[in-house]
This record gives C-alpha cells, sequence and structure tokens, in this order.
C-alpha cells in the first residue's frame, strides 16, 4: 500500500533503523519515544569519551554545552541565548514553577483537565506553597479551538490568575489546544504562561511557541533523542530561571548557568541534534510527518472498524483539534474509567496481545490512544485491528487486576 511504509535512503524498511523488538506491536511512541541504532552509536561515542577519561568531560562540559545549545536553538529555529537544556518536560515546568515560588505573594495558577498529571501537580503544589489557588478549567474532549479560548477567556475574566499552564498537545486526549491565542489571552490578564510541548518537537514543523512566556519540549518523544533530553524556550527576559539543581554555575546568568549541573550523564544532549540530522537524512521530517498523517487516517478506519465490531458507538473519538501522530479511540465496554484502571490495562494488553498501546481517561471516559512513529506500518494497524482489539473487548468486559505503573 503506497504511503503506508517509509524507506530509508537505502531502501531498507524504516524500522531496520530502530532496535525494537520484533516479538511486539510498537504503537506506543507518544509515551516514551524510541532511539534509532544511529542516534544511540552517537550517545555511546561521547559515552566513551567520557569514560575513557571523566575528569576531562566533567572539566569541559560547560565549555562544549554552549555549542549542544546553539546545534538545537538552529533546528528549533530560536535564539541559542532563549533555550537551555533540561532533563524532560516534568524537569522544564518544574523551573518556573520554583522561580514563581520565590517571588512574594501567592500564585493563582489555571490549568485544564486535559493536563498532564505530573505537570498538573507540580502547578497545585506551586499554589499550596504560595497559599495561592490551582484552579482546573474543564474542557470539554469535542472543544473546538474557539470554545476552548471562550472557555479560558471566561475564567481569566472571572478569576485572578498568575500562570496558566496550557498542553501544545495534550497526553490524555491526543488534542491540540490553540496556545499561540491562549497565551496572549492570557497576558492580556496578566498571567505568566507555560506551554507544555512535550510532544511537539519532531511532530509539528516549527514546535516553539514563542507567545508563550516558557515552553517547554521532549526531543526524546517524537525527535527520537536519547531519553534525558528536553528544551526549555525563555521567551520572557524577566523570568530569572534557574536549574533544579544547584551548581557551581549559581552566579552566572541565564543561559550559561544550566550548563552546570552538578555530575550527571548529559551525554543524550550531546546526541539530540544527530537524532534530528539522521531521520533527516534517511527519511525526511516532512515525509515522517506525512506518514504519520497516512497511518493514523489507515487507523482510523481499521481500529475503528474493529471497535465497531466489538460494539462501541463513535469508535473514533472526536477530539476537537486532533494531532497528527496520535489517535484516541474508545475502549469497548460500558465502564466508568479513571486514571489507575485505565493505566492498569497496559501491561496486561502487553502481555496478552504483544500489542503495545497507550491507555487513557477523561471525565470517567476510557480511551485507547494509538501513535504513529516512523517505523510504524499498515501491516501494525491492521494487526492491532484484527487481533489486539477482539482481545480488549474481552478484556474490558471483565474486572481489571490493577498493577502498580
Ligand atoms: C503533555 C505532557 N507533558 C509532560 C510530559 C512529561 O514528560 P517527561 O516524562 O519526559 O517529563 C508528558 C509525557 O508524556 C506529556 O505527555
Amino acid at each position: 500500500m503506497p504511503g503506508t511504509a517509509l524507506r530509508a535512503r537505502d531502501g531498507r524498511a524504516a524500522r531496520e533503523l530502530w532496535d525494537l523488538d520484533p516479538e511486539f506491536l510498537h504503537l506506543n511512541h507518544g509515551s516514551f519515544g524510541a532511539v534509532p541504532r544511529a542516534v544511540l552509536a552517537v550517545q555511546a561515542q561521547y559515552r566513551r569519551d567520557m569514560e575513557t577519561n571523566p575528569v576531562r568531560w566533567f572539566s569541559t562540559l560547560a565549555e562544549h554545552l554552549p555549542g549542544v545549545r546553539s546545534d538545537l536553538a538552529d533546528r528549533l529555529a530560536v535564539r541559542p541565548s532563549d533555550l537551555v537544556m533540561v532533563a524532560n518536560a516534568s524537569a522544564g515546568a518544574s523551573v518556573l514553577y520554583r522561580h514563581l515560588a520565590q517571588r512574594p505573594g501567592p500564585v493563582h495558577v489555571a490549568v485544564t483537565d486535559h493536563g498532564y498529571g505530573a505537570v498538573s501537580m507540580g502547578a497545585e503544589r506551586l499554589a499550596r506553597e504560595t497559599a495561592g489557588s490551582c484552579r482546573e478549567i474543564p474542557v470539554p474532549l469535542v472543544a473546538r479551538d474557539d470554545e476552548v479560548l471562550d472557555l479560558l477567556a471566561r475564567h481569566l475574566a472571572t478569576h485572578r490568575t498568575d500562570l496558566l499552564v496550557i498542553d501544545q498537545v495534550t497526553s490524555a486526549t491526543a488534542r491540540r489546544f490553540p496556545v499561540v491565542e491562549a497565551s496572549r489571552l492570557a497576558h492580556e490578564h496578566g498571567a505568566v504562561v507555560l506551554v507544555d510541548g512535550a510532544h511537539a518537537p519532531g511532530a509539528l514543523a516549527d514546535p516553539v511557541v514563542r507567545e508563550a512566556d516558557v515552553w517547554i519540549g521532549n526531543l526524546h518523544k517524537f525527535w527520537c533523542a536519547p531519553r534525558g533530553s528536553a528544551v526549555l524556550v525563555r521567551n520572557n527576559p524577566d523570568l530569572d530561571l534557574h536549574p533544579l539543581v544547584d551548581s557551581w554555575g549559581g552566579q552566572l546568568a541565564f543561559p550559561d548557568r544550566f550548563d552546570h549541573q552538578g555530575t550527571a550523564d548529559v551525554t543524550a544532549w550531546f546526541a539530540a541534534a544527530a537524532a534530528f540530522d539522521h531521520l533527516e537524512q534517511e527519511l525526511g521530517w516532512d515525509r515522517i510527518r506525512e506518514h504519520a498523517g497516512e497511518v493514523m487516517q489507515l487507523a482510523e478506519e481499521e481500529i475503528g472498524a474493529a471497535l465497531s465490531a466489538a460494539g462501541v458507538e463513535d469508535p473514533v473519538a472526536d477530539v476537537g483539534h486532533p494531532f497528527a501522530p496520535m489517535r484516541l479511540f474508545r475502549l469497548p465496554g460500558d465502564r466508568v474509567w479513571d486514571h489507575d484502571a485505565v493505566d492498569a490495562l497496559r501491561v496486561p494488553f502487553m502481555n496478552a496481545t504483544a500489542c503495545i498501546a497507550a491507555f487513557t481517561e477523561l471525565h470517567g471516559d476510557g480511551f485507547l490512544r494509538v501513535s504513529a512513529a516512523p517505523y510504524t506500518t499498515a501491516e501494525d494497524i491492521a494487526e492491532m485491528a484484527s487481533h489486539g482489539i477482539p482481545t480488549l473487548a474481552d478484556m474490558t468486559g471483565r474486572p481489571l487486576e490493577r498493577t502498580a505503573s
């Protein structure tokens, strides 16, 4: 089928660029990404440099990191002086929260009910520690962009808001929010805006939201860099941000102070630009994004049909503003789900079917979330539809054993 299997420059299937276990069907790139073999080799070379002479590596690390930041800033089309490296998107959010916690007075925060749990919990802690408030703005799954903006406008008009935390792409609902307009709106009300762009790098052609005061993005998801590589872009120079870990860079200015992080393995940061270049050379990012759209169209049709056959009405969830490489499907059965119950499906489903997907929840509805990566093929989708879905229907029709996740 044209368009549903990507090929590398030498004609190999894209999947050959990764070391993924062929015994499993990998349809959950959105959670933890997957790192191509060539990128792991680049990281391994940096690790060798570190391990063959740790004193040289760590003594010169801060000299090399501005170059790393500058390479990534080029690829993200931002100024190197605005970009710092962090371990992950959660850490990026915490950097802003710690800064705001040190300002005098309470911090009143607004989040949406589609926000990522860890990031929203951090926002709640910030509010608690400053004797402020954290309010959740409920957003219907199907809300279109103008409806989302309307809900935000109403909230901002009626509740003092010092910080708005909003997702560029949501995790639980695989949808996009109008973050540029939301940032402008929040600024009219004097709020600082954190845009959580964890999923955006690699998946969107121009991921950085320059209207946000702070934008965070994971390079270890769709960008396919090694785990532990994420960026924070500060667009508002009034925010004097510090790294979470105090270090010898403490007296330096932003962004240089982030180049000192104590003794830590940051080889992932060094390999992050290589991840982008490798996939550009082997597959091409425009083609990767086009492929994701094609594969998810197929998923809507085939997985949707399999779920319909399992009795699910409207199996492809209307998420208002879809995100090209992820799709959300309604789970079979008539259960009311919560986060823990739905999350508890992940490992038993993988063990029972060798199919890997994410399971999410909003407002008591449970969803199967499927992601497209460059290595995803039409056969993967067909296998999920013919094999994964009938087993899933069987599993969601009986009581679940909860597992720690
Ligand atoms: C929207 C969103 N924000 C933040 C994160 C946290 O990313 P990390 O675990 O890399 O900190 C995720 C992870 O999936 C996410 O989906």
